[in-house]
């Protein structure tokens, strides 16, 4: 009981299988870690970020906290951004959301849970900035969906705002942040349509986006299979749940 050990089991099992696949796995990927990917996700235990997109150790680097939040001067979240873009030169960072999220749903309907009313004001803020297109939702459930949307949006915008990711794009460097959100009842993601790859695009994807979550809510869609591009890896393996 105080040493978890059926965690410390699940982990000789796991190992094992992944030695079982790859004799070399470990020691592999203890020589270096070039993933291609920042995820910056919720905290949730329901949104496992290597296990929703099939991907093994190593293959994205990833950053949480409770809403998937993006403020400019947490250090946390800005040094996961300059480690990610500046010595590992990931080439996409994905924000991804999810529908049901508990820390939005507070902020929604304003609750006081204690320290994390501070955090969760970030993304009331949000709530205030779309408080007209909100405002004509009809039910809470609506403007739950909505407003887990709405964050991922401006928080992509966050992440293209950082001194970061501008320098990354001034000097060059191809650098694609991504707006997703994932829905727990389904299983699957969708794209929010914030696709950022250069500052002079973000105006025009942030309101095509918005427009986007105004007419339809993506919780409604049902995502279509998507054609596998070049240079995206879909291994699966023992991560893949
Ligand atoms: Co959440």
């Amino acid at each position: 009981m105080r040493v978890l050990s059926h965690l410390f089991a699940n982990n000789r099992a796991w190992a094992a299988e992944m030695i079982r696949r790859e004799p070399d796995f470990f020691a592999r990927l203890s020589g270096v870690q070039a993933p291609p990917y920042l995820w910056i996700g919720c905290s949730d235990s329901r949104v496992p970020a290597n296990q929703i997109v099939g991907l093994l150790p190593g293959e994205m680097f990833v950053h949480r906290n409770v809403a998937n939040v993006v403020v400019h001067t947490d250090l946390n979240c800005l040094s996961a951004i300059q480690f990610a873009v500046e010595v590992l030169r990931v080439e996409h960072i994905i924000v991804c959301g999810h529908y049901g999220c508990g820390g939005v749903l507070s902020a929604l309907r304003d609750e006081k849970l204690g320290l994390i009313d501070n955090w969760l004001r970030h993304v009331q803020d949000v709530k205030s900035k779309h408080r007209i297109q909100l405002a004509g939702l009809a039910s809470e459930a609506q403007r739950h969906d909505c407003l887990c949307e709405l964050n991922v949006i401006e928080q992509v915008v966050n992440v293209t705002q950082t001194t970061v990711v501008r320098h990354a794009w001034a000097r060059g460097q191809a650098l694609a942040v991504h707006g997703w959100i994932y829905k727990l009842t389904d299983g699957l993601l969708r794209d929010l349509g914030m696709c950022v790859t250069a500052e002079a695009e973000l105006a025009r994807c942030y309101e095509s986006a918005l427009a986007d979550a105004a007419a339809e809510p993506a919780a409604a869609r049902i995502p279509e299979a998507p054609s596998v591009e070049n240079g995206v890896r879909t291994q699966k393996g023992p991560g893949m749940a």
